[in-house]
Formats: C-alpha cells, structure tokens, sequence
C-alpha cells in the first residue's frame, strides 16, 4: 500500500515536470521509441522501450516509473550500476542528475545527447543515441570527464543500460572455440545475474560473442516473436550482464541489460580533463522475430557499421592452405596466374614472408621483422606486386604487427616492447608475446609496419590483419603505476594506430582476422571491410558457423574460402563459401579442369550476384541444427532478384525434407528460377528449373525438396520477369 502511494506521489512530480515541456526524451527510429523521463530527484528514468507509437505526445499518458534509469555505485538501489568511481577525494559514490538534452535530425539519423552531472563533484557523463530511421537500429555510447582535483578511478562504465519487463526471459548466446566459433544455445534466464564476457584482452571474441539477442515470455522463432538484439563493438574485454529480479505482480520480472567493457581488473584511472569514451552498443528490437533482427543489424552494418560496407566485394586467392609457410617467388608467381586463370580480383600472400636472421619458416620465429624474407623472397615484394599486375590481379599481404616472436630481431632489439610479468615465468602462445600497445612508440611502430608496407608498394591494395594469440602476462612496462588501465589502453591504442591507418590508407580493403573468428565483432569492423570467421574451412561444420554469424553479420563481410578442409565434393565447397564472401585457398593445378571450370564459373556467379549478398535481405529458411539439411535465401532490395541456397547434409541417403517455402519476395511479381554454379555437363538438380511461377505461390506452396542424397548442395537464381 504504501508503495503504490509513493508510486502516486512520484508521478505527480514527473506530470509536473513534463509540464514545464521538457519531456520526455524520445530517442526513436521508423518502428521503436526508447523513451526517458525524470523522476522527482531529476534522475534519468526509462518511461518506455518498444513499439514507436505514432503519436509522440501520447508517450506523456503512460505512467512513469520511478526506478532510475541508470543504476550508480554507492548510491541508490543495490543492484548492478552501470557507472561508478572513486572520486579524487576517495568518495566511492556517484549520483548522476539530469542537466540538459539536445535531439537533432540527420537525414536518416537522430542524435540525441543526454549531459548528466554528479551534483556534488564535476564530474559528468553524457549519454550519445543515434537512432537509425529506416533500419529500426540505436547505437548508444557514453562520454565521462571531469574537473576534480586529481585522478578519479572508474570501476563500471557500461555503454547502455536497458530495461524490460516480463515475466520470463529467453537468451539465445553465440559461443565456441577455435574452428567452432558462434555454436547457438537459447536458454531461459534464471534469476539473478547472468553473464556473458571475455577476459581475453586480444582475440577476445575466441570463445563467447559479444552479441545476443533475448526474447520475453517465450522463445521467439525467425518469423515471430519479440526479440532484443545487442552487440558490442569492441575489441577487448567484454561483458553483457542482464540481471533478473522480482519487481511486481504487475510487471513480472524487471530485466537490466548491461552490454560494457569488462571492468575485471580494469579500474580505469582518468586524469582531469581527459574523456573517457565507452565503446557503442548497438541494438534493435524486432517484432517479428529473430530474422528480423538480422535483417536490421545487417543493413545498419552495410550503411554504416562496416568499413566501406556498401563496396565491391573482391573475390580471392589465398596460399595459406596451399603451401603453409612453404613457398618461393616461383610458387607463388604460379599461384598469382592460377588467380587470374580461375578469374578473382585478389592473390593473398599469407605468412611466412619475412623475417632475415630469424626466417619466418614456421611460427615460432621472425614475428616482428616485417623484411621480406631473401632466400624465399630475392626480389623483394615488388616483384611479386608487379606479377599481380601483369596478371591483373590486385595484390594483397597478410601481416600481424601486434604481436612478436621471441626469436625475433625487434625482441632482441626492444625487450620492453612486449607485455609480461615481472619475476614469473612467461607464457607464450603460439610461440608468440603481444606487443604494448599502450605504449605510444609501439603504437608507431604497429603502424609504421604497415604503413611502409604499402607506401613502398603501392600496387598493395589489400590486407588481412590477424591477431593470433590472446593476453596473458598483463604487465606493461610503459603504464608503470597504472597496470589497471592495460586492458582497456591496449583496445584504445590499436584503434588509435587503426585510425591513422584509414587516414593515410582510405581505400584499402582489411580483412579483421583473429586466429580464426578471434575477433568478430563491430569495434573492429569500423576499420575492416570483412572478417575472418573461422580457420575451419571443412564446409559441413563452416555452414553452422557462417549461419551462427549471420544473425548479426551480413553473410557478405565473413570471408569464406574453398580449401582442403573436408573431403566434400568441390561443388559443395564452393556453394558454402559463395554464401559468403567468396575466395579460394586451394592448389587450382590439383583441380580436375572440370572443377576448375566450375571455380571459374563461380566467380562470375558471384560477381554478377554481389550486390544482391551485401545488400540483400536474409531470410534463414532452415536451421542446420537438429536437421540435415539447411537452407536460406537473400533478397535485394527492390525484390527482382534472389538468391536461395540448399544444402543436405545428410552423410547416408534417403531423406525427405518438408518442402522449401520461399520468403521476402514480393508476392504480386513472377520469378524465373535458374540452378547456377552447375558443373559442366550437370543437369539441374531442381525439377523447376527455368521455369516461373508467382512471388505468391512460392511463399505460401513453395516447391518440394529436390536434394536428395547425401552431400548435396544448390543455389537457384530468381529473377523477377516483367
Ligand atoms: C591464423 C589465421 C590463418 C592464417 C594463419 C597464418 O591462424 O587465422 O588464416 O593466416 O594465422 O599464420
């Protein structure tokens, strides 16, 4: 009872205020509002997240609650805050009023920015919202800075704080291992705080995503159900808590999710006057399930997330799996033909290329020394730039400057360049240290790496930046006293050598690799066209990790290579990796020149269907999981063409399948279906071949299954016909 009457009174503070016409904040896109008031402390509090409504002023009529938006330490309801510091005079509280608030308009964008103030210190925090009309997606970041008198320590400092209330809620998380990236479980949360996080300093996406998405009241399906879809762009440590607690009869459960850097062993020592910016969570609620969320994500991504998203998507050819570290200028002047012969726009020439006193002949040497190896390379790097040329491929290099071989000459050169311990033994993995990238001349360094390399050859158009181990021995030399700020400098360091990279360097594609998928995740994304998603390239177990990607990365950044990998068809290879973005990494001379004619005809494929991948619509039609097949299809924007791929995966024969349902067409155009990526002499593996039929009859009939037996994949082209 007499909760409800202090509920009462405080709603009749917060109508008052909205009566001065200061409220409430409606930080909205196309189809949801995430909307703020204040309470009678003049604390931000979350009045809404959903649905937009159409009338904006109708948001005024709901009544507001009083629990603060944003939970402090030290201050206010015990439960987990999104933000706390010691101030400079050791008082380890913060409470944060409202101060003002500004709302632009930027064509398909709104700002919005939120400046909130500890009323006893100066000590402030300004919430950033950009709200993405047309693809339904916020991303939200917080600025903290101060004039105290000396240091402050911040100890929480989440990138958004959202809240939902229901009465249960069912968490679908995106985990693994190296060549078993982004393995999908939906479980329903219990109460209390659960959390998913890495503490991996570098390669920190290894083993958990920091991307979820989470539906309320039961589990949503693709086509149904609301979900909430998050991830973090950041490259290091992360944590996504969401706390669930009883609030009342009424409301069910109230849930907090707190997408943040992990604050482990991260207290953050900030000087006066210097910002600390958090990295940006990026969100959006779907109403209609979870490939709606996708869908969301991938366009944001495409328009704004992804380096140059909206690209040509160069195919490639990679010497990784074909020759390992083992190569010389003749090999690889032959791979460079093999390039132009089979028809792609890249040759990748992988490690193992430079390293003098300490060749790069395996890994566990020469890491550091970025010269061109003399006995393997005699010419140098031009020679290879120049056979590009004349095979009009465009050249293409693979380096990993964070990081430093012992057995290396920059070691022997700069022993404090690298993290480790002081009196403990120190723990290599792959035979390799991480540089500190903390320190400023390391910073130059990493850059000036890559940045000789590519003015002194120009012809160099692309690069794959890998990142092979992850942090242990978290001591740098440079931060002295502050140790507490490693993990988070390190992150800030490689994006502040990153930046100056993209200034200089704006037009070179970067592939984000991380010993596999170590890195997949939008902080990195806003540097590198595409990622690496996975060393296992085996394309039974690759379908299950490109479609775990796919629920927040377009099919078209995750670089997918026809290699070795699996003893499948070659046809099945090659339709895998053209759900993604297609490359080789194969020995094309071992080809049979029927399969090296099917290669050549898929790159055409390809790039005739490029446009359609990256900026398409991907309906997930059915889940490799607990089946055996899989299938999904993009649609481009303006629903004439489609792409729609099958595979079974069924190792014996025999099966039947429910028949294929097609979706995102447009039901009132007629579409021609055409079997591609055949090999030579093959007949069309679906009966319907080059036949049409309406956008209509194949989302409500569809046609029946078509691939039988065992290992069998197809990709149909639609095109709408007039
Ligand atoms: C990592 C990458 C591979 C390859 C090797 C080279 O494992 O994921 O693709 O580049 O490094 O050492």
């Amino acid at each position: 009872m007499k909760q409800k009457f202090t509920l009462l009174l405080l709603s009749f503070c917060t109508t008052l205020f909205f009566g001065q016409g200061k409220m409430p904040i409606i930080i909205s896109t196309n189809n949801t509002a995430l909307v703020y008031t204040l309470n009678h402390k003049k604390q931000l509090t979350q009045l809404y997240f959903g649905k937009a409504l159409q009338n904006a002023n109708e948001y005024n009529l709901k009544s507001p609650n009083n629990l603060p938006a944003i939970i402090t330490a030290g201050a206010g309801p015990v439960r987990e805050p999104a933000f706390g510091v010691t101030h400079a005079d050791h008082n380890p509280s913060l409470e944060l009023v409202y101060v003002n608030h500004q709302t632009t308009q930027n064509g398909d964008i709104q700002e919005t920015k939120i400046e909130l103030k500890d009323p006893a210190y100066p000590f402030y925090i300004t919430l950033y919202f950009k709200a993405y009309q047309k693809e339904n997606v916020i991303e939200q970041w917080a600025v903290v800075k101060h004039q105290e008198k000396a240091a402050v320590t911040l100890n929480h400092f989440a990138s958004a704080f959202l809240q939902l209330t229901a009465n249960q809620y069912y968490l679908t998380h995106f985990f693994g291992d190296w060549a078993n990236e982004m393995r999908i479980e939906e479980t329903k949360l219990p109460e209390g705080i659960h959390s998913i996080q890495s503490k991996l300093g570098t390669r920190a996406t290894n083993f958990d995503n920091p991307s979820f998405m989470l539906s309320v009241d039961q589990p949503a399906s693709e086509n149904s159900g609301e979900v909430l879809a998050g991830t973090l762009a950041w490259s290091g440590n992360f944590n996504l808590d969401f706390e669930n607690i009883q609030y009342s009869e009424d409301f069910g459960n109230l849930l907090q999710v707190l997408p943040s850097i992990n604050n482990y062993d991260s207290d953050y020592v900030l000087k006066p006057n210097t910002e600390f910016k958090t990295p940006t969570f990026i969100y959006t609620l779907s109403y209609k399930g979870k490939g709606q969320a996708s869908r969301n994500l991938h366009h944001w991504a495409i328009n704004y997330g992804v380096y140059h998203g909206q690209n040509h998507k160069r195919t490639l050819l990679n010497n990784w799996e074909a020759t390992q570290f083992n190569f010389d200028e003749q090999k690889l002047t032959h791979l460079i033909e093999n390039a132009h012969e089979i028809g792609v726009d890249v040759f990748l020439l992988d490690d193992g290329w430079f390293g003098n006193k300490y060749p790069r002949n395996s890994d566990n040497a020469g890491l550091g020394d970025w010269e061109p190896n003399k006995k393997k390379l005699p010419d140098g790097l031009p020679f290879l730039v120049d056979q590009a040329k004349k095979n009009k491929v465009m050249f293409g290099i693979w380096v990993e400057p964070e990081m430093v071989n012992p057995k290396s000459e920059l070691y022997e050169k700069h022993p404090d360049w690298v993290l480790k311990l002081p009196n403990r033994e120190t723990d290599l993995r792959r035979s390799q240290l991480v540089l500190d990238l903390t320190n400023p001349k390391v910073q130059d360094y990493v850059f000036g790496v890559v940045d000789k390399i590519l003015t002194q050859n120009p012809g160099i158009g692309y690069i794959k930046w890998d990142c092979n181990r992850y942090m242990t021995n978290p001591y740098s030399p440079y931060l002295k006293d502050k140790q507490s700020n490693l993990f988070i400098d390190y992150t800030l360091g490689l994006y502040s050598v990153l930046n100056k990279l993209r200034q200089k360097h704006p037009n070179i594609e970067l592939m984000w690799c991380s010993g596999g998928g170590g890195r997949a995740e939008y902080g990195g994304l806003k540097y590198a066209d595409e990622f690496w998603p996975s060393d296992n390239t085996d394309p039974l177990q690759r379908i299950y990790i490109q479609y775990g990607y796919s629920y927040f990365f377009p099919m078209s950044i995750q670089a997918a290579h026809v290699t070795n990998w699996g003893n499948q068809p070659l046809k099945f290879k090659i339709d895998v990796a053209m759900a993604g973005k297609l490359g080789f990494d194969i020995q094309i001379d071992e080809m049979k020149p029927e399969e090296k004619e099917l290669a050549k005809t898929a790159v055409q494929n390809y790039k005739r269907l490029e446009t359609v991948i990256n900026e398409g619509s991907l309906y997930r039609l059915k889940a490799p999981y607990n089946s055996h097949n899989a299938s999904w299809m993009i649609v481009s924007p303006n629903q004439d063409k489609a792409i729609f791929y099958a595979y079974n995966l069924n190792v014996l024969f025999g099966d039947v399948f429910e028949p294929i349902k097609f979706q995102g067409l447009d039901s009132k155009k007629r579409y021609r279906l055409t079997e591609i990526n055949l090999m030579q002499n093959q007949k069309p593996q679906v009966p319907q071949n080059n036949q049409t039929f309406s956008g209509d009859y194949l989302m409500k009939i569809g046609i029946p299954w078509y691939l039988n037996g065992s290992i069998k994949s197809s990709i149909l082209e639609l095109n709408a016909i007039n």
